[in-house]
């Protein structure tokens, strides 16, 4: 078990009802001008705004409204988001949706502090050093932003998606209502499903050997998903399966699953290496959902890399899948892992996502264009478990197609 650090400040406020409750915390901790971020209008035909809103007015909070905000949010809402937060001196930042709402909100959070365009962050112009605060009420489980030090913006007019990362935007509350989950479209489910068990494993993958009481908690997170999607999708109000998914989600990206796996104690777990590949195609063609791009690249990638250290991928067999190999033969060790692969893409295509990339309409000939955001993004080499260049970035986005 490697050294490292785990900072995890946030509160979250979890169960039935807490919605309504969202006013009164915001009031507590003394904020008083909210600016509430959402995004292309779910919260506002589920009733979940007008929630937050009256729960805001109870308590006396006044709040102020960015919406539009798309998945794979753009820089333009961020931007605009920072002129609306200077001009009504926003003291809070209260995204109400998904991934890309909270993200945008973080990234107009320590936007507002920077006299140059928020862009320059991304492109590590500059580093994040001041932050409004950010409370969240979450609509989708997924990309774990909820509890994470991660932003990530679409920028179009360079076909680029960056991420940046600080503890200053880990939010300070997160109100996690899993009732509030029940409209969510099967697609949506199943690819949040597939981000979480993506951010699991990048960090199971890390590079940097194991911790049997880490292992412990990630497989274990990943086999609630594999038990509890399949009723989330086939009853979208049960409630202890959407309850389960709700925290799973959030666990799967708040650092805990990869303590001790770190390269540096300081570092975030893993080499990100299926979230690299995918957001290429995300920026690509900003219609494509994060997690659905997952579903094809994270399988892709680990049929690429797994001869890099057969053993973890078969502990990652035997926890998750129960699969041993039958000898210690090279043949049957390849049958296990593969057998593994098979089964974790099989999971996500019975949930509904896509195993090959023409199913997003995507052509061998786009490669080029994603080698070239991925090298703005990434540079020449990038990974932990085990170096990618972009040779064979190339070829594990061949072999997806
Ligand atoms: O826009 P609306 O109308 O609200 O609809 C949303 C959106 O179309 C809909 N939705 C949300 N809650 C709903 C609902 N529909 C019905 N009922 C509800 N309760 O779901 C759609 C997807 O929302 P989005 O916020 O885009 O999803 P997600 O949470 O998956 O976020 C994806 C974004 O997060 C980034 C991704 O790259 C992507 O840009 N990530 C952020 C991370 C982080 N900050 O830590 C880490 C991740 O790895 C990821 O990269
Ligand atoms: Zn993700």
């Amino acid at each position: 078990m490697n050294n490292f650090e785990f900072y995890s400040p946030t509160k979250f406020v979890f169960g039935r009802g807490v919605t309504d409750e969202v006013g009164q915390h915001v009031a507590k901790a003394g904020y008083k001008r909210a600016l509430l971020v959402y995004g292309g209008g779910s919260v506002v035909r589920t009733g979940t705004l007008a929630r937050v809103k009256e729960s805001l007015s109870k308590a006396g909070v006044q709040f102020f409204e960015l919406s539009g905000v798309r998945p794979n949010p753009e820089v333009a809402s961020v931007r605009e988001g920072i002129a609306l937060a200077r001009e009504k001196e926003a003291d809070l930042m209260l995204p109400v949706g998904g991934g890309s709402v909270i993200d945008c909100a973080k990234a107009i959070a320590f936007g507002v502090f920077h006299e140059g365009d928020v862009w320059d962050f991304f492109a590590k112009k500059v580093a994040i050093e001041n932050a409004l605060p950010l409370m969240c009420v979450l609509t989708i489980p997924a990309a774990g932003s909820e509890g994470s030090s991660s932003c990530v913006i679409s920028n179009d007019a360079i076909d680029a998606k960056f991420g940046v990362n600080s503890d200053l935007i880990r939010p300070q509350t997160s109100f996690l209502d899993p009732e509030l989950t029940f409209t969510l479209p099967a697609y949506q489910t199943a690819a949040g499903v597939t981000d979480m068990i993506a951010h699991i494993c990048e960090r199971f993958f890390s590079g940097t050997g194991s911790s049997e009481v880490t292992d412990n908690i990630a497989t274990g997170l990943i086999r609630t998903l594999i038990n509890q999607a399949p009723v989330a999708i086939a009853e979208p109000e049960n409630y202890e399966a959407r309850a389960n998914i709700m925290w799973a989600g959030t666990l799967a990206h708040n650092d805990l699953a990869g303590c001790g796996l770190n390269a540096v104690p300081t570092s975030r777990a893993g080499g990100w290496e299926s979230h690299a590949l995918e957001h290429q195609l995300s920026a690509f063609d900003t219609s494509i959902t994060h997690g659905a791009g997952l579903a094809v690249m994270m399988p892709a990638w680990m049929r690429y890399v797994w001869r890099e250290n057969p053993t973890r991928f078969l502990t990652f067999a035997r926890m998750v899948f129960g699969i041993e190999p039958v000898d210690e033969t090279e043949e049957a060790v390849c049958d296990a892992v593969t057998a593994a692969i098979d089964e974790l893409q099989a999971f996500f295509a019975g949930l509904g996502m896509p195993t090959k990339l023409g199913e997003f309409g995507l052509k061998p000939e786009n490669v080029d264009a994603f080698l070239i955001t991925l090298k703005a993004n990434k540079g020449e080499e990038f990974g932990g478990f085990k170096k990618i260049n972009l040779e064979d970035a190339r070829k594990i986005y061949c072999s997806a197609f």
